[in-house]
């Protein structure tokens, strides 16, 4: 669904006029494109942590990033396209200082655009208490800078575990790329990766990998299947069998496998099996169906209830038990749960959706410890307003409140969530487990 507002601004005609009239000016997003260098360049490094040489390592396997020192001013017509501040080692009160000091003098230096990380250690590993504060005062300060850097400008932050150092990688790529255009204000723990370390394509890290998507056939689900294809995926596409044509035509656009399958039927986790049997072990289960049956809960009917439940956490829930228990996810393996920002916040009319998009949370944290053992993570994005068929049927007035309601003043496209998920399906993404990703703009809705 187009964004009129976002258009208008867009036009040079339309630019002059919001400006004139004092009206919020949004800024397209730059997202990534298929042979587009991965990670923005310039880049300022600082900070004196544990995680310099790592990021050094990273940036030199790379071959694109020139790292400028924050002490050597860039000359005044290069802008910096990223920061990248190694807060690890604040270990005290005092020294949160240094971080004012380089946001202060470096603020302005950033370009349109430009991706923000900061890195930090896990606040409950901090071996002592004023480190343990710092280290979440450090949350406050990136909150804040996701919402008043504006230009389209993310920020995010890293925490780091000790020894979890080099897990660093496939996160650090996503947040200093264009892939991460509409994910802001987030907060990452990183622990020691719970699978074997492998060699990464990073052009085709999906390469001979097989990826199993619900709901493949429109909207976000159908990003998904497109952006992990691209990545080098065969996808088994899943719709409801009302969806057959459309399925089959989101399968056939992604070279991948269509397979017709309610995933609230009794015999789904069967169904399942039976197509692992014939062809073989999935690496990656993305669990995006879902569907709303809005209505405030006076209101709600018994079925609307349970249908809600039944698609968005039920059968997730059962799906991934089975996969686990009867070998149907390989070691190395990656589940990524669709939940929603409804699921943060709670929202009006949405008691049912919201309950259980709150428990595809408890699902993803819960699961997490356990799936480790198997050498399989359990992750969930939670989407805000995403530009899709189920918010098209959104009330105007209320839409277009959903839609500017972020610090990018604008909703967020399929493909954001879609390159969210690769990210945390990524095979160098074995030290992200349990984590709850929002890609909303940072939305102020729980925030
Ligand atoms: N669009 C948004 O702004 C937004 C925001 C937050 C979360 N989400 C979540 O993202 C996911 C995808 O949303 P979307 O906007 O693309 O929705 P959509 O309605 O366009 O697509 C959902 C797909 O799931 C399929 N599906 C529904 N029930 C199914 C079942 N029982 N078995 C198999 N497939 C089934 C539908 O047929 C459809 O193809 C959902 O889980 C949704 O709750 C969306």
């Amino acid at each position: 669904m187009s964004d009129s507002y976002l258009s208008f601004v867009s036009s040079p005609w339309g630019r002059w006029f919001a400006q004139t009239v004092g009206l919020p000016q949004p800024l397209l997003l730059q997202r990534h494109r298929s042979g587009q260098q991965g990670l923005v360049n310039p880049v300022i490094v600082a900070g004196a942590g544990r995680l310099g040489s790592e990021v050094q390592r990273i940036f030199s396997a790379t071959d694109t990033v020139t790292a400028q020192p924050a002490t050597i001013m860039a000359p005044s017509t290069v802008k910096a396209q990223g920061a990248v501040f190694d807060a690890s080692e604040i270990a005290d009160l005092k020294q949160l200082d240094e971080l004012y000091v380089f946001f202060h003098a470096n603020a302005r230096r950033l370009g349109q655009h430009a991706r923000v990380v900061v890195l930090g250690t896990t606040p409950e590993l901090c071996k002592d208490l004023p480190q343990a504060i710092a280290q979440r005062a450090l949350e406050g300060l990136v909150r804040s800078l996701a919402k008043e850097l504006r230009r389209a400008i993310t920020v995010q932050l890293i925490y780091v575990a000790p020894g979890a150092e080099r897990t660093l990688e496939s996160s650090l790529r996503f947040f200093l790329s264009r892939r991460s255009a509409y994910v802001s204000g987030q907060v990452v723990r990183l622990e020691k990766a719970v699978d074997q370390p492998v060699d990464i394509d990073w052009e085709k890290p999906f390469n001979g990998r097989r990826v199993l998507v619900t709901g493949a056939s429109r909207g976000i689900g159908l990003a998904i299947a497109q952006v992990l294809a691209r990545d080098g995926a065969q996808v088994v596409c899943v719709d409801v069998p009302q969806a057959q044509a459309l399925l089959q035509q989101a399968a056939d656009s992604v070279g991948g496998m269509a397979l017709a399958l309610d995933i609230t039927a009794a015999d789904a986790a069967q169904k399942l099996q039976a197509h692992i049997r014939e062809h073989g072990a999935f690496d990656v289960v993305v669990h995006n169906a879902g569907i709303t049956r809005d209505k405030t809960i006076a209101k709600m009917t018994e079925v609307a209830w349970r249908s809600v439940l039944a698609v968005n956490l039920e059968a997730p829930l059962q799906l991934s038990t089975a996969l686990l228990e009867g070998q149907g996810l390989r070691p190395g393996g990656r589940i990524v749960c669709v939940s929603s920002i409804s699921g943060i916040a709670g929202n009006l009319g949405q008691s049912n959706y919201a309950t259980s998009k709150a428990g595809v949370i408890g699902l993803a944290q819960g699961l997490a410890p356990r799936a480790a053992t198997q050498q399989v993570t359990v992750n969930a994005v939670a989407p805000g307003f995403i530009e899709t068929q189920m918010t098209a049927k959104i009330p105007l007035m209320i839409r277009e409140a959903g839609r500017r309601m972020n610090s990018l003043s604008q909703g967020g496209q399929p493909i954001d969530v879609a390159e969210t998920i690769a990210w945390l399906a990524h095979p160098a993404s074995g030290g992200v487990n349990g984590q709850v990703v929002r890609v909303c703009g940072q939305s102020l809705l729980g925030a």
